[in-house]
């Protein structure tokens, strides 16, 4: 803990609450957010027994050595720029990771951290709104760094990946194959990338941000099948708009915005 603080820069991880057992660390800073906890405030836990994913899902969090926290944060923002604190999420998260391991990890709208076609972590972003504002908002983050493949449920194995398997197989990192070690680097990271470019965001508005997850994304100028949870179809991704949504050219050449759903590129 000590050595974390030690390498936390800003306001956000400033105030942290470390949990052994929680059932999720998202329910905990909603909590939390609720009570009046400052701006920064994490929580992380060692292991969930309900983390939540995206649309109802469940993360899987053993325990081990990897990230499973949740940051409050006080944005000044509308509740429909919401999408906007997860591509800022992915993109700190991007970054850090990137710095800490050298992994290429990229980008799959809007909350996905993969390895080419696995997933190695995700976040989910939840908010409480006060009349037409942003009270507060949660960003979960979960990344696999020390889980095995042979460790996950036969579901998750198939599309799942940890830093453990992939700097096993290719990284030459001293620090990322020992990951007790690589976990306190990475969160820190992740809470100093959030608060740069939550600095960023308030100084400079949000094109240097968008163009950052342009950079990182995996997902655009790629033929997309989406499915909401009405209907399902098939697109080219062209870009995301300045609230984070995700612009899709139909084949009838119209554009189409989406705010949630399971996007799968089409090879
Ligand atoms: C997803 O990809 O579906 C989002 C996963 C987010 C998981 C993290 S783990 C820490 C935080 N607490 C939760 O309950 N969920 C998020």
């Amino acid at each position: 803990m000590e050595k974390l603080k030690a390498l936390i820069k800003g306001e956000i991880g400033r105030n942290i609450i470390l949990m052994q057992s929680v059932d999720s660390t998202n329910r905990v800073a909603m909590e939390l957010g609720d009570k009046g906890a400052p701006h920064g405030t994490t929580v992380i836990a060692e292991t969930q027994t309900k983390g939540r994913g995206r649309l109802g899902r469940t993360w899987i969090s053993p325990p081990g050595d990897n990230i499973y926290m949740s940051a409050i944060l006080r944005p000044a923002l509308k509740p429909e720029d919401a999408t906007l604190l997860t591509i800022l999420a992915a993109v700190a998260c991007v970054k850090a990771i990137r710095d800490a391991t050298g992994i290429e990890v990229k980008i799959k709208w809007p909350n996905d951290l993969m390895v080419s076609d696995r997933k190695l972590g995700g976040i989910l972003a939840e908010i409480k709104s006060c009349s037409e504002n942003i009270a507060y908002a949660v960003i979960g983050i979960g990344i696999n760094i020390s889980t095995e493949l042979k460790d996950f449920p036969p579901d998750v194995r198939a599309i799942a990946t940890s830093i453990y398997e992939e700097t096993a197989r290719r990284v030459a990192c001293e620090a990322a194959l020992e990951p007790s070690l690589l976990r306190p680097l990475l969160i820190s990271g992740i809470l100093n990338e959030i608060d740069s470019w939550y600095g960023i965001l308030a100084a400079t508005g949000r094109e240097p941000l968008m163009d950052e997850w342009r950079r990182f994304t995996s997902t655009l100028k790629r033929p997309v099948m989406v499915k909401t949870g009405e209907e399902t179809f098939t697109g080219v991704a062209e870009d995301i708009d300045e609230c984070g949504l995700l612009i899709i050219r139909l084949p009838s050449g119209s554009l189409k915005k989406i705010n949630a759903g399971d996007v799968t590129i089409i090879k």
